[in-house]
């Protein structure tokens, strides 16, 4: 007999300790062989006063055992509280967000009954890196941030992932006909990888049409690669239209540690009453115990459940009158989940949560390439913040400052408003200067870039931002702007 594995288990808020309680109570029942250590993060520790949410004790047990069972937690609104759930993942390096989602029909309405599908999302950058600025009055700014290690390492956890569970199709989503250096990288990362995965079939779809058809045949898709925010978006999607976002757990996996919740959040209006699904927790502790090698557990629990939704044993928020037998409460549902171990569904398909010997899951994490390309600067983006309704003038003020740089477009939202003809749109209070040190990509220097900052602010302009502007070899590293 194996020996039991330390995890930590976070009770988490609203209706966490109740499904956290019905998922170990289904644990126990069916012989996981874990020891849980009880850690408190949340709503009790922000209202303690420490606004992380996580005290040192509960990262002490999460960085010893590497396994995180964690209910879901009440993010207060305002006073500066940062989301749990957000800390934990970037602090743990839990870089890809795994979430299956499948239609249980007709025990679970859906319009999809073929639907079975995986949403590989990263989890780390993008979007979600969280820095943000107001850098005017009227303007505010978010960087996306995209690098290729991380590009690389979250395609290549997809391909594994297909090839450990036995899918076959890959689909990329992105948006790399607007955002062609961040979208575009991980499209091009996503080519390369599939390189190495010749056994699969890959698709490249830009994230609209994808969500699109995600939306009205979600069959056609197998295992979904995507970055930050458009995974968090889809796999929504895809737990609605397969029935109910109460289903549904989600895993995710760093390196050395990985967490495993729920894909729903604390319900804070149905909580205490003994009427909340625990089944997004407890399919959320099933990919755990496959993470801890003990498949025979985790396959013993999800036939016991298939078997309850085919008897029609129904939590109210899946329960209808065609299929339910019996509306269970939180801890009747863990009652009958336990009462049917052993036992195989008839009409849905019982799983074994057989494993491809062939995947490389352990050694994938530090496959990251480190070609180096040379790097070259060229210019600078200087961002000035001016509400002169008057454009032509702002722009021959900027124009007349002389410095070792030559200007070569003001830009204003991303549109070139000169050199041409005054735009007749709206402009905000954030002009973007572009200077370089030719029209083509001449080396210039960081001193060079300082004198013309320098010339700019003497001249009673203010800088609120600046970006270099670099080449890689001999590629331009910016974005035009629309009509430059
Ligand atoms: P929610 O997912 O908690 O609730 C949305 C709706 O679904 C509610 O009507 C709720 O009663 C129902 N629902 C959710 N889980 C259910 C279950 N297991 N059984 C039956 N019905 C269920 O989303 P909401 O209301 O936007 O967020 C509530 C709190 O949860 C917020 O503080 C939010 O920050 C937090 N949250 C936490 C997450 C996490 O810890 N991973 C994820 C999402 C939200």
């Amino acid at each position: 007999m194996s020996k039991n594995i330390p995890i930590t288990v976070a009770h988490g808020d609203g209706i966490g300790p109740e499904i956290m309680a019905a998922t170990l109570k289904i644990l126990d029942a069916a012989g996981a062989r874990i020891t849980p250590e009880f850690v408190e993060v949340g709503e009790k520790v922000y209202l303690d006063g420490n606004t992380t949410g996580v005290p040192d004790s509960a990262w002490e047990s999460m960085l010893r055992t590497k396994v995180l069972l964690k209910a879901p937690i009440t993010t207060p609104q305002g006073g500066g509280y940062k989301s749990v759930n957000v800390t934990i993942r970037k602090t743990l390096g839990l870089y890809a967000n795994v979430r299956p989602s499948r239609a249980y029909v007709p025990y679970v309405s859906s319009n999809f009954p073929d639907m079975d599908l995986v949403i590989v999302r990263e989890n780390e950058e993008g979007l979600y890196a969280g820095i943000e600025h107001r850098q005017t009055n009227d303007t505010y700014q978010t960087l996306k941030i995209y690098s290729r290690p991380g590009c690389e390492r979250i395609i290549r956890y997809a391909f594994e992932y297909a090839k450990r569970f036995n899918r076959r199709k890959i689909t990329c989503l992105s948006k790399d006909n607007i955002m062609k250096l961040t979208d575009g990288l991980f499209h091009k990362v996503f080519n390369e990888i599939a390189q190495e995965y010749p056994g699969f079939e890959t698709e490249h779809l830009i994230v609209d049409i994808g969500t699109a058809l995600l939306a009205a045949r979600p069959e056609r898709f197998d295992v979904i690669v995507t970055s930050n925010l458009y995974g968090d978006i889809l796999s929504d999607v895809a737990s609605q239209i397969a029935g109910s976002v109460g289903l549904s757990g989600s895993a995710n996996i760093g390196r050395d540690m990985a967490m495993f919740e729920a894909v729903h959040g604390s319900a804070p209006d149905i909580s205490g009453k003994n009427i909340a699904n625990p089944s997004g927790l407890l399919n959320g502790a099933v990919q755990m115990l496959i993470h801890i090698n003990q498949n025979d557990v985790a396959a013993k629990i999800q036939n016991a459940w298939l078997c309850c939704l085919e008897k029609g044993m129904h939590t109210a928020d899946i329960y209808n009158n065609h299929y339910s037998k019996e509306k269970l409460g939180t801890e009747q549902f863990a009652q009958a989940v336990i009462d049917n171990l052993g036992e195989k569904p008839q009409k849905f398909h019982a799983v074994s949560f057989q494993i491809s010997e062939d995947s490389h899951f352990t050694e994938l994490h530090e496959k990251v390439s480190k070609e180096k390309a040379k790097k070259e600067l060229v210019g600078i983006d200087i961002f000035i913040d001016s509400d002169n309704a008057d454009v032509l003038p702002l722009c021959e003020k900027i124009a007349k400052v002389s410095g070792p740089l030559k200007l070569i477009a003001i830009t204003n939202r991303g549109l070139k408003i000169w050199p041409g003809n005054p735009v007749h749109c709206f402009v905000s209070d954030q002009w973007c200067c572009r200077f370089q040190a030719s029209e083509d990509f001449t080396a210039t220097s960081f001193e060079d870039l300082s004198i013309q900052m320098k010339a700019l602010h003497e001249a009673g302009l203010e800088i609120v931002k600046t970006e270099n502007l670099y080449t890689f070899d001999g590629e331009r590293g910016f974005s035009l702007a629309q009509g430059q």
